[in-house]
């Protein structure tokens, strides 16, 4: 034990106490830049949980004021809404009724929570009888998604959302031109203001399974592998895909899933800097930590911080996680 190493350099120094440590934090999770996914659907009194995600709940609108009026107080970001209708059809009608479930559930969350940036998902899925982000056609002996066309009534979901009052609106059907299309809509009824934020880079992934539960949008035949992204193709694509949707007027820029696509998230953050960075911490991230910790195999709420971490420095300044109050609880006490 004689031997004394000359060790100039010694990383630890900055390692030994809180105090120093803190002192070379970089990255932090706050509440505020985090939006809390919410589904709505329609009756009274109903706080339906979801089998595969625990802790995340089916609400009707008078559930929705009293969870909305929370989210703001807790001082979370924003909310994004996510209807369920009472009845899907072919084209989705729901979705483009001022009646219709995700247009109630908008009105409910500017009365309750008025301060509170109300986002609204705007997709088909959640709305037709077949599950498909928009309405389907038959081309050459195939059906399959009717793109321009699903734009018309994306325009129109759009339309109802913002004469809601809606804050911003997140399309998520990986439509072509989708955001052109609505940013059209918009401006030409006097809603210029109202920002876009574009899941421009969205995968054909696994990890959506236990949302198609909760949102029950799950496609009836086929898979979306004909409109969202492929897992294996080359990874600037996404660079393709956020520069189209960046020319059609999107505000803001998403990636989902968010953990097995960080290479993803820090290749558009390195490319568009100065474009906020929005990441989706997915259904199926959500419930596999949850089963996980429900076995007592891990330390859920260290492991959620890591995780959501994770994602902060590989660009992103935002967060949609269904953590989202649990993190605002955890870091506040
Ligand atoms: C489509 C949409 C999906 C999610 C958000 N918006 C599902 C899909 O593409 O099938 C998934 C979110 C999650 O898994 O948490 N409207």
């Amino acid at each position: 034990m004689d031997y004394e190493p000359y060790l100039p350099v010694r990383p630890r120094r900055l390692r030994q106490n809180p105090a120093v440590r803190k002192l070379v934090t970089e990255y932090r999770v706050t509440p505020e830049r985090l939006i809390l996914p919410l589904f709505v659907r329609e009756g009274s009194g109903v706080r339906q949980e979801i089998p595969s995600m625990p802790g995340v709940f089916q609400l009707s609108p008078d559930q929705l004021a009293e969870e909305v009026r929370e989210v703001q107080d807790l001082g979370i970001g924003g909310v994004i809404l996510f209807g369920i209708p009472e009845k899907k059809d072919e084209v989705g009608s729901d979705a483009m009724s001022p009646d219709g479930i995700i247009a109630q559930a908008v009105r409910v969350c500017k009365k309750n929570a008025p301060e509170l940036l109300c986002v609204t998902d705007v997709c088909c899925c959640e709305y037709t009888s077949h599950g498909h982000c928009g309405c389907l056609k038959e081309i050459g002996g195939r059906t399959d998604v009717d793109n321009d066309t699903t734009l018309e009534l994306l325009k129109r979901q759009t339309l109802v959302q913002a004469e809601a009052g809606v804050d911003m609106v997140a399309p998520s059907g990986m439509m072509d031109g989708m955001v052109g299309a609505i940013r059209e809509g918009l401006d030409e009824h006097g809603f210029e203001h109202l920002p876009i934020m574009s899941y421009a880079v969205k995968y054909a992934s696994a990890f959506y399974g236990p949302f198609r539960d909760a949102a029950e949008s799950a496609p009836q035949f086929g898979d979306r592998r004909s409109y969202q992204m492929a897992p294996d193709a080359v990874a600037e694509t996404a660079l393709r895909e956020v520069e189209l949707d960046l020319s059609e007027g999107a505000d803001i820029i998403m990636v989902k899933p968010a953990l097995a696509y960080l290479d993803i998230v820090r290749l558009v953050h390195d490319s568009f800097p100065e474009v906020p960075l929005a990441t989706y911490n997915v259904s199926g991230e959500y419930s596999m930590i949850k089963a996980a910790a429900a076995q007592g195999w891990i330390d859920e709420k260290s492991v959620v911080l890591e995780t959501l971490l994770a994602m902060t420095r590989a660009g992103a300044g935002i967060i949609l996680t269904y953590w989202a109050k649990d993190v605002a609880y955890s870091i506040g006490s």
